[in-house]
């Protein structure tokens, strides 16, 4: 290979044109999935740790759905806030639920649109954690059966993609089990294979209500300090029949991106996360960044590192730039 002054790397960054022309990753919105609060009535309450972000009623589904298939999004995914919590999380698994409720008419109003639900119990029990406890711990396998009735009855109401979060050991196996039993083979599942016990997650706790009420989930989210471990954590997912597998958080983890996609192909999904998009929006609040650069450009970065498909709240900003 010559060098400089033959070689000028100068001469593809001239021009808007030649920019775009070798421009290696495109953001595209069908690669996109908008993550969305639902609460069962009342009008859209903006989340202060989360600005641009609101907690939207169960009747305003239809039109989110809608707004998402204009927009060109490949997916919405679905958060509830139920009007009750109990210690098993009893209102996650209940037909006449919010997500449940959400989830048709989204399907009603927009058929196309591919609804994802996010599967957990935290935002359901009064503790705040992800399972049923024993004692101060959050017990591993009674908590499976409760995941998977709880992916039966989203898949049920209609969605397209049930997502476990909760870091149980053998989830996905369970809840492939239990959606096959009930005649629900088709149901597509996005495991948040590596999820790690981040920081970032901060803001989404205020907006879905399900931070907990004593300790925190490192018994059993992962310690963000291992990459090997992520590794197994996906091939254990893809091994109990996860169709699609996660990294969460996302600018934290581009090292787990991208040795994702080298070691499993893809489709990898990467989710920008409450505390991702937060810190952003604060900065560009106080006129430390131009936010809508920064959102593109950490957008961006999950792409280049290897993400196929990204959750993010900044969805609907991120359209149409380039
Ligand atoms: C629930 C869940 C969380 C997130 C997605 N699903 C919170 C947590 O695990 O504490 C985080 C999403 C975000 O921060 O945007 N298990
Ligand atoms: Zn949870």
């Amino acid at each position: 290979m010559s060098s400089f002054p033959t070689i000028r790397m100068r001469r593809l960054r001239r021009t808007t044109g030649l920019r775009r022309l070798v421009a290696e990753t495109h953001l595209h919105p069908s690669q996109f999935i908008w993550p969305l609060f639902i609460k069962p009535g009342g009008e859209a309450t903006p989340i202060p740790l989360m600005p641009g972000v609101s907690q939207h009623p169960v009747k305003a589904a239809g039109d989110l759905a809608r707004r998402a298939a204009d927009l060109g999004f490949g997916g919405v995914l679905l958060f509830g806030l139920p009007d009750t919590k109990d210690d098993r999380g009893s209102a996650a698994w209940d037909n006449q639920g919010v997500v449940q409720a959400a989830v048709r008419e989204m399907k009603r109003a927009a058929p196309d649109v591919v609804v994802v639900t996010d599967v957990c119990l935290c935002e359901y029990t009064g503790h705040g954690h992800c399972g049923v406890l024993n004692g101060d711990t959050v017990d591993n396998d009674a908590t499976l059966e409760l995941l998977a009735k709880t992916a039966v009855s989203h898949a049920e109401a209609g969605a397209d993609i049930v997502a476990p979060s909760d870091m149980m050991d053998g989830r996905v196996a369970a809840i492939r089990h239990g959606l096959d039993d009930e005649g629900l083979g088709d149901t597509v599942i996005l495991s948040y294979a590596a999820k790690y016990a981040s920081a970032f997650y901060g803001p989404f706790r205020e907006a879905a209500g399900s931070a907990p009420q004593f300790g925190d989930r490192r018994a059993y989210q992962m310690d963000p300090r291992n990459g090997d471990e992520a590794m197994k954590e996906i091939a254990m997912d893809l091994d109990e029949g996860a169709d699609l597998i996660m990294v969460k958080p996302g600018m934290p983890c581009l090292d787990i991106i991208s040795r994702a996609k080298d070691q499993f192909g893809g489709p990898i999904v990467a989710y920008q996360v409450s505390g991702e998009y937060s810190m952003i929006k604060f900065a560009a609040e106080k006129g430390a960044l131009d936010g809508s650069r920064a959102m593109w450009e950490a957008a961006t970065a999950l792409s280049r590192a290897g993400a196929d498909i990204i959750i993010t709240y900044a969805a609907p900003e991120l359209v149409g730039q380039q």
